[in-house]
């Protein structure tokens, strides 16, 4: 795991992230991803068409929007699950437009389901372990002795601790509350040690008490590395992102700190006669 996490608050960084004044597309001082004229179609219907747009490195990056709007295939088109139909996309500074899902991936750059569709009838802890083989890119090995295995069993349980599920080691992760599953996700996730976290909904369905420990999780995770979340609840997306940005049919509508985008008129319209109502 990376050890340059600072312990306490994260500092506020809303302010300098951005170059000049903050428009929709606006450069980013230290982007690790700029998408460039990105456009997606599903047949007739444009779903994604983004003149531009940087996610700055070590932050949380919130991408909102109405139902449709394109979020998804954004996480899509940037995760290199869907190719896009036409523009290009750099990522670490390197133009990533056709390379694989997995190749990106394993340049890291993670997105929290890709591997979270975990094993639900082994226990959280081997979950987390078979992700930690991963990272070793040793998962194909399985003629070493079983030894080995267990010396990941330390790392496995600091993972877990880490999440607050160190309680639900020896728990099939079929039966771990619903609350919890998100919390396993990104110790999954985090086994494999990315510098970029994609999360699509982490809070969805979630209760309240649930909301609040993911919360607390996601903010201690992005401490050293770069966060883009898909997030419908706006107390989360008001008390986590240190940036904004607004999708709507597609386009980039709006960006910037919680206090300009929650009262940008546009953005409200935008949202008017959706059911997003959290949004409002
Ligand atoms: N695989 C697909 N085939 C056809 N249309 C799609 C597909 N994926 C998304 N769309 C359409 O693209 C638009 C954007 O969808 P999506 O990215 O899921 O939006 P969001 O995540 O913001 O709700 C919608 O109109 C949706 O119906
Ligand atoms: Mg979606």
């Amino acid at each position: 795991m990376s050890s340059n996490a600072t312990p306490g608050k994260t500092p506020v960084k809303s302010t300098g992230l951005h170059t000049g004044e903050i428009v929709p597309g606006v450069a980013k001082v230290d982007p690790i991803i700029i998408a460039d004229g990105v456009r997606r179609s599903f047949g007739g219907l444009t779903a994604v068409d983004v003149e531009h747009l940087e996610i700055p490195r070590n932050a949380i990056t919130a991408l909102i929007g109405p139902n449709g709007a394109g979020k998804t295939t954004v996480f899509n088109l940037l995760t290199k699950f869907l190719p896009p139909s036409s523009g290009q996309i750099l990522y670490k500074g390197e133009d990533i437009t056709h390379r694989a899902a997995a190749d990106v991936a394993r340049s890291g750059m993670v997105r929290s389901f890709q591997i979270s569709a975990v094993f639900p009838h082994l226990t959280v802890l081997e979950n987390v372990r078979v992700g930690l083989q991963r990272k070793l890119g040793t998962s194909f090995h399985f003629w070493k002795p079983e030894s080995t295995l267990y010396a990941l069993n330390d790392q496995a349980m600091a993972l877990l601790e880490s999440v607050d599920l160190g309680g639900f080691a020896d728990t099939k992760t079929v039966e771990l509350p619903y609350g919890r599953k998100r919390a396993l996700e990104i110790a999954t996730t985090l086994a494999l040690d990315p510098e970029l976290m994609l999360l699509d909904e982490p809070t969805q369905g979630m209760g309240h008490e649930d909301v609040g420990r993911v919360v607390e999780l996601i903010r201690k995770v992005a401490a050293n590395r770069t966060v883009l979340m898909v997030e419908h609840n706006m107390n989360v997306v008001a008390n986590l992102s240190d940036t904004i940005t607004v999708l709507a049919r597609g386009t980039v509508l709006a960006e910037g700190p919680y206090e300009t985008v929650s009262k940008d008129p546009r953005v409200l319209e935008a949202y008017v006669g959706s059911s997003d109502e959290e949004a409002a």
